[in-house]
C-alpha cells in the first residue's frame, strides 16, 4: 500500500468490510463491498489496459511482487486439515490499480487454484513458475479499487529462494505448523504481491480442529465454532504489514498472556514441552520494550510476544507482533544469548516491520539496525559492552566486505550474511560517533516518524540523517555503505 493517504483509503475499506474474514463467504464470492468512491464498471470502457508486469525487478529477486496495483487489504481464510498437512484457502485482496490492467499477476508457489473472481465476476487464470496470471472479465481502469478472490488448496511446500539458505514458507513439525517466509516464502501459502514495497492490512481467519491452538499476527477478534469439532480463529493486523512478516501457527501451543509497559498486551505462544525454567527468559520482553522505548519512541504496534515453535533450524524471524523463535534455541542457548536474540527481533518491530525496506538490497536497514539495538541491549543489561561488540565486528568487517561486497550492495546468496548484521551494525556506531548521540537518536526517531507504516530506501535514510544532523553525510555513507574498503571507526 502507499503511505498515509492510502492508509485512509484502506481504513474506509475496512469500514466497508473488505478486510473482514467474516465477509468472505465459503463459496469464495465476495459480498458487495466495492467502494462507492471509485469509478465503477458502468463508466466509459477502459481502452488503455495492458498486463501488469510479472515482477518488480528487485535486484535480489526480480520476479518477486507484481506491477500495476497496490494492495490495501488481505483477507486470508484458511482451513487446516485435521492432520495439519493440507489447507483449503480463500484469499480476498482489495487493491488499487496503478495502471489500467487487462491482466495482472499474483505470486503463488505450489498449491492448486480452484477459482478466481475479480469484483465478483469469474476470471480466467494461468500458472507458470510461482506466478498466477489473472485475466478479469473486464479490464480494471487505472485508479480503480478492485477486489480479487482466489480459492486454492493443497499441501504448502517450502519455497525456493536464492536469498534463503534454509527452508522457508509454511513449515511443519510434529507439534504444529508455523511460518517463516523471509524473503519470498509467503507465496508458498497464500497468493499475494510478495514484495516488501507493498504493505497492507491483514485479516487472518484460520479454521482448525478444536484441539489445536491457532495464532496469527495482531489481535484475536473472534473465536467461533465452525463445522462440528472445528473452531475458526480470526485475527486482525491493523498496522500495515509486509507479506514476509505474516505469521500463522496451528498446533500444540500454549498461549500465555500478560501486560507490558503502559498496558501493552503481551502474548507468548510456546510449543508444549518447554519447561518453566526454559520459558523464564521470555519474561525479559517487558524490560526490553521499556528500554527500547527510551531510544526509539513508543512501541509501534498493538501487541507483542514470542512464538516458540518446534523448528529444528534455522533462524528467528520478526513476524509482525509475534516473533518466531526456534525452540531449540530456547533450550540450547544461555538466557543471555536468548535475550540478545529476543532484543534483536523486538527491535525489528520498529526497524523492518514498522519501517520496511523498499527493496531487498536495503536489508541492512533491517539487520544492521536490529543488530545495533541488540548490542545496545546487551550493554544496557550488563552482558557485553557496546565497545566490545563493535570491536569484534570491526575485526571481521574487512573480510566480510571482501567476501560479500559493500554493505548496501548485497547479492542474493549473501542477503543474510554477517556483512548485513554486524557489518551493518558498525555503520550505525560510526554514524553515532560522527553526529553525536542526540542527533543519532533523533535521526532514528525521525526515520520512524516519516516512514512508519511504509517502506523506504537506503537513500531515504541517508537523507533523514543528513537533514537531522545538518551535515553533508554523502562521503560518510559512500565509504560505509558503498565501498569494499572498511573505513576506520571514528573516535
Ligand atoms: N530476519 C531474520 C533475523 O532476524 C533472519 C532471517 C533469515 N532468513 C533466512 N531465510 N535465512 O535475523
Ligand atoms: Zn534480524
Amino acid at each position: 500500500m502507499l503511505r498515509r493517504v492510502a492508509l485512509t483509503a484502506a481504513l474506509s475499506l475496512v469500514a466497508l468490510g473488505c478486510s473482514d474474514g467474516g465477509s468472505i463467504d465459503r463459496a469464495g464470492s465476495p459480498k458487495a463491498t466495492r467502494p462507492t468512491t471509485s469509478s465503477s464498471t458502468t463508466t466509459a470502457p477502459v481502452t488503455d489496459a495492458t498486463p501488469g508486469t510479472a515482477g518488480l525487478g528487485d535486484v535480489i529477486v526480480p520476479d518477486a511482487g507484481n506491477g500495476g496495483y497496490d494492495v490495501q487489504t488481505y483477507g486470508l481464510d484458511i482451513v487446516v486439515a485435521d492432520d495439519r498437512a493440507s489447507i483449503v484457502g480463500t484469499t480476498t485482496i482489495a487493491a488499487n490499480a496503478t495502471q489500467s490492467l487487462s491482466a495482472f499477476n499474483l505470486d503463488l508457489a505450489g498449491l492448486t487454484v480452484d477459482g478466481v473472481t475479480v469484483d465478483g465476476v469469474d476470471a480466467t487464470w494461468a500458472r507458470a513458475t510461482d506466478e498466477l496470471t489473472i485475466t478479469p472479465a473486464h479490464p480494471v481502469g487505472k485508479g480503480r479499487s478492485f477486489t480479487t478472490v482466489v480459492r486454492y488448496s493443497g499441501r504448502p511446500a517450502p519455497v525456493k529462494d536464492p536469498s534463503a539458505p534454509g527452508t522457508i514458507g509454511w513449515l511443519s513439525a510434529p507439534t504444529g505448523t508455523f511460518v517463516a517466509s523471509e524473503a519470498t516464502g509467503a507465496k508458498g501459502w497464500f497468493p499475494c504481491n510478495d514484495h516488501p514495497s507493498d504493505k497492507a492490512m491483514f485479516t487472518i481467519a484460520v479454521t482448525a480442529k478444536d484441539a489445536d491452538t491457532v495464532v496469527a499476527n495482531g489481535t484475536l477478534s473472534s473465536k467461533k465454532a465452525a463445522s462440528p469439532g472445528h473452531t475458526t480463529w480470526t485475527y486482525g493486523q491493523t498496522d500495515p504489514m509486509a507479506t514476509y512478516l505474516a505469521q500463522v501457527a496451528v498446533g500444540d501451543y500454549d498461549v500465555v498472556q500478560s501486560t507490558g509497559p503502559h498496558g501493552l498486551p503481551l502474548r507468548n505462544v510456546v510449543v508444549r514441552g518447554i519447561d518453566e525454567a526454559q520459558r523464564k527468559v521470555l519474561d525479559r520482553t517487558g524490560d526490553q520494550i521499556e528500554y527500547f522505548e527510551t531510544l526509539f519512541g513508543p512501541f509501534p504496534l498493538d501487541t507483542y510476544g514470542v512464538l516458540v515453535a518446534d523448528s529444528a533450524p534455522e533462524f528467528a524471524l520478526e513476524t509482525q507482533t509475534l516473533t518466531l523463535l526456534p525452540a531449540a534455541w530456547l533450550q540450547g542457548y544461555s538466557p543471555e544469548e536468548t535475550s540478545g536474540v529476543m532484543a534483536h527481533e523486538l527491535a525489528h518491530q520498529w526497524f523492518g516491520d514498522t519501517v520496511t525496506p523498499k527493496r531487498w538490497s536495503d536489508i541492512w536497514l533491517n539487520e544492521g539496525f536490529a543488530t545495533y539495538a541488540e548490542w545496545l541491549w546487551n550493554d544496557h543489561d550488563g552482558t557485553r559492552t557496546l565497545d566490545a561488540q563493535v570491536a569484534e565486528a570491526m575485526g571481521q568487517a574487512q573480510s566480510w566486505r571482501n567476501g560479500f561486497g559493500p554493505v548496501a550492495e548485497p547479492t542474493a546468496p549473501f542477503l543474510f550474511a554477517p556483512n548485513e548484521y554486524g557489518g551493518a551494525g558498525i555503520v550505525l556506531e560510526a554514524l553515532r560517533k560522527t553526529i553525536g548521540d542526540d542527533k543519532f537518536f533523533s535521526t532514528l526517531r525521525e526515520w520512524l516518524k516519516r516512514y512508519g507504516g511504509a517502506s523506504a530506501t537506503t537513500e531515504q535514510f541517508e537523507a533523514v540523517a543528513s537533514e537531522v544532523s545538518g551535515q553533508d553525510l554523502g562521503a560518510f555513507f559512500d565509504s560505509w555503505l558503498r565501498s569494499k574498503t572498511l573505513p576506520p571507526m571514528p573516535a
